[in-house]
């Protein structure tokens, strides 16, 4: 396993499945102290139990675009573990939680495209803007955001409203990089490529095989990820290996788009 510092507190949003939980499941046993974030607050508990050694994991039930909460998550970390030392965003997608998930223009209500924002971009801005205080006090730390192929190149599942928002967050990655690298706080996104967390193995089944061969036939290693593949890279950005690393968007996509 990757160069992690034993005790490092490290707050994970939509971690009650999915990419957040199989982040949580590789840091639990490098000891990580654990906070682990979802709508889902039974989830987010179990998670926490399961995963956990002894204390050190916490499952804590938060709306992450709700601005009283997320600040009350954050002051619950530090309250709990003294600290915080990484911020991983996982909480986003282009359907389910609310949203249609339109794949043309035509589809396309104006609903739909506010809530992929807030969904995918608001959700990344209240928690950046919430942990900052917290990572600064601790002398820095790591910020790990998720894009998408979607916003790297083109989607395959969702629509227009669905890339958009994905670039912005590698846009927004960036520029928070920029202006936080002097304070030792690096900020890195990945970008996933189709994926078989528990929401997208469900699209994926409803499917017909013509359609899931195409989608295959794109992709150079012709599958689809998994979720340890895409928790493995967020390991590193918050790994000691990355300290030098910021700005980043890491393409984990079995090929489908190359920068
Ligand atoms: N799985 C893929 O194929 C894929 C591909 C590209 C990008 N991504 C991105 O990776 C991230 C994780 O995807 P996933 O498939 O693991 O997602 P998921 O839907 O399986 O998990 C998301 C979690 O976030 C939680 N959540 C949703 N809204 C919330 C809110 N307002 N407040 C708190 N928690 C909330 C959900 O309860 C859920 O547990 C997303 O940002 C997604 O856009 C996924």
């Amino acid at each position: 396993m990757l160069p992690f510092t034993r005790g490092r507190v490290i707050l994970i949003t939509g971690a009650a499945q999915g990419l957040g939980r199989a982040t949580a499941k590789l840091l639990a046993p490098v000891g990580a102290r654990l906070v682990l974030v979802d709508r889902d607050g039974a989830g987010a508990r179990r998670a926490a139990t399961e995963l956990a050694v002894g204390d050190d994991a916490v499952g804590l039930e938060v709306n992450v675009l709700d601005w009283e909460q997320v600040q009350w998550m954050v002051q619950e970390t530090v309250r709990r573990f003294g600290r915080l030392d990484g911020l991983v965003n996982t909480v986003g997608g282009s359907s389910g939680h609310g949203i249609r998930g339109a794949r043309t223009i035509e589809e396309l209500e104006i609903d739909d495209w506010d809530r992929t924002f807030e969904l995918n971009v608001k959700s990344v801005f209240l928690c950046c803007r919430a942990a900052i205080p917290a990572l600064r006090a601790g002398g820095g730390g790591r910020i790990v955001n998720t894009s998408s192929v979607a916003g790297r190149s083109q989607s395959q599942l969702g629509g227009p409203q669905y890339a958009a928002a994905k670039a912005a967050v590698v846009g927004f990655t960036r520029q928070l990089a920029f202006q936080l690298a002097a304070e030792n706080i690096t900020v890195n996104a990945v970008a996933p490529g189709p994926s078989l967390s528990e929401r997208v193995s469900a699209i994926w089944d409803k499917r017909s095989e013509a359609v899931r061969q195409e989608i295959l036939s794109r992709i150079p290693m012709r599958r689809l990820g998994e979720v340890d593949e895409l928790a493995a890279a967020v390991c590193y950005f918050l790994s000691d290996l990355a300290a030098y690393t910021t700005g980043h968007t890491l393409d984990v996509n079995g090929g489908l788009y190359m920068d």
